[in-house]
């Protein structure tokens, strides 16, 4: 078999640009090289320049799959990189059940989340596992994950949730395995409570995205590290016009909107950062965005809880504050969602209890400041912050650091 010229090298690396964004520079020789190599040898192909004219005249289709499969990346794990899923479970998700819940009083609670290239699974059920142990039951909530990659093969084996021992031994803390998995064959398949949760598509995050719907949590990590800038910028656009003026994008901890584009201010949370759309109608509506019109469906989800904590036994729906039977007092405020600059000064505060075991409660841990994150741009237009008429806490019952704290924090209100 030939090596690749320059020419076939340039003519494939345009090819697959044009078919799924990602962008390979003369350094990537090799990469188009030894993933094509299979094709070759299975097309009878004597170069580079004959596998590149019979994918051109292939009219199923078929080829042009099979070069997106052997072109993509599809490394992931579960629970990549942690914080995110922390960000998640104490932040996204308690702001986004409050405003949802005042926003439909008396109803289950709509919760829209895409995992935008989600490769064979992985992010969507560490997602579904992370609502499910912060939420506990889930008959209050309307959740829908959408999970959406390229590669059909990395669709088929998400939808599919079976995992061998390496797969599964990478993030995969073995309590949640237990819980959450079954032992089938030679490796463990998501139980169906969890699967039930997701929906997998194919979608190609170079298209437009009509049709989308429209979602409260965006996760579009590590995949636009492959595209060129103005692709990537396009990208979060169209993420930008399928938010919720108060979703948040979750990316890879690696990457930054930084310099890519306005649409989004960065937000901090603890060690993670999120985007959400900036204040100026820019970010939400990008060029090439639609409005959406036959939003994906959600499937309900069934209501068997996980052996969870019973402080999770909370009316769900709810807003936080009712999640436990408590001194009926004013809640503290959480940090409210401002953009992270200018920064804010921080009155003094009294010292926050150390934050509970049980991840129910853990998911309701009061929220800490947030700031600027570093090597970040000032955002242009500062969003104004949502208006919240009562901050959210949860009581423990029977905890009598709460009632402390509330008590301090009382007397630190009368004195300021
Ligand atoms: C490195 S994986 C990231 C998976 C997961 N988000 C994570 O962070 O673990 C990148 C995924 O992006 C997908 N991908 C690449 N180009 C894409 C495109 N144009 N549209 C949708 N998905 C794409 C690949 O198929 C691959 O599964």
């Amino acid at each position: 078999m030939s090596s690749i010229t320059a020419e076939e090298f340039g003519l494939l690396a345009k090819y697959i640009h044009s078919i799924c964004g990602v962008a390979l520079d003369s350094t990537k020789t090799y990469l188009i090289e030894t993933r094509l190599k299979s094709m070759m040898q299975q097309y009878s192909c004597a170069s580079y320049m004959d596998l590149y004219n019979k994918v051109k005249a292939d009219r199923s289709g078929n080829m042009e799959k099979e070069v997106v499969n052997a072109i993509t990346t599809n490394e992931t794990l579960f629970f990549r990189d942690a914080s995110p899923f922390e960000l998640f479970k104490h932040k996204i998700l308690p702001d986004l059940i409050d405003a949802r819940s005042k926003a439909n009083p008396g109803r289950p609670v709509p919760i829209r989340i895409w995992s935008a290239a989600c490769s064979t699974g992985q992010e969507v059920y560490s997602i579904a596992i992370a609502l499910r142990e912060a939420l506990g039951n889930l008959n209050n909530f309307q959740i829908s994950i959408l999970g959406t990659d390229i590669s059909d093969e990395a669709v088929t084996r998400a939808s599919y949730g079976k995992y061998n021992k390496f797969e599964i031994e990478r993030g995969l803390p073995a309590q949640t395995l237990n819980r959450y998995f079954t032992l089938m064959g030679d490796g463990w398949k998501i139980k169906d409570e969890i699967r039930a949760m997701a929906v997998f598509k194919k979608f190609n995050l170079m298209k437009p995205f009509t049709g989308m719907g429209r979602f409260d949590v965006v996760f579009c990590r590590n995949v636009a590290i492959y595209f060129t800038p103005m692709d990537k910028k396009l990208v979060f656009e169209k993420i930008a016009g399928v938010l919720e003026p108060d979703g948040s994008l979750v990316i890879g901890s690696t990457e930054s909107l930084t310099g890519v584009t306005e649409a989004f201010e960065p937000r901090r949370y603890m060690r993670a950062i999120f985007y959400q759309p900036s204040g100026t109608p820019a970010g939400r509506f990008a060029p090439g965005v639609q409005p959406p019109s036959q939003p994906f469906a959600p499937r309900p989800v069934p209501a068997a809880p996980p052996a969870a904590p019973a402080a999770s036994a909370r009316p769900m729906g709810a807003p936080r504050a009712a999640a436990v039977a408590a001194p009926a007092a004013p809640r503290p405020a959480p940090t409210p969602a401002t953009p992270i600059v200018p920064p804010r000064p921080e009155p003094p505060r009294p010292a926050v209890p150390a934050a509970p075991a049980s991840p129910v409660m853990a998911a309701v841990t009061p929220m800490e400041p947030e700031t600027q994150a570093p090597g970040e741009a000032a955002p242009s237009a500062p969003r104004r912050a949502p208006v919240r008429s009562q901050p959210a806490q949860v009581y423990r019952a029977g905890d009598k650091s709460d009632l402390k704290r509330l008590l301090m924090q009382k007397k630190q209100k009368a004195a300021s």
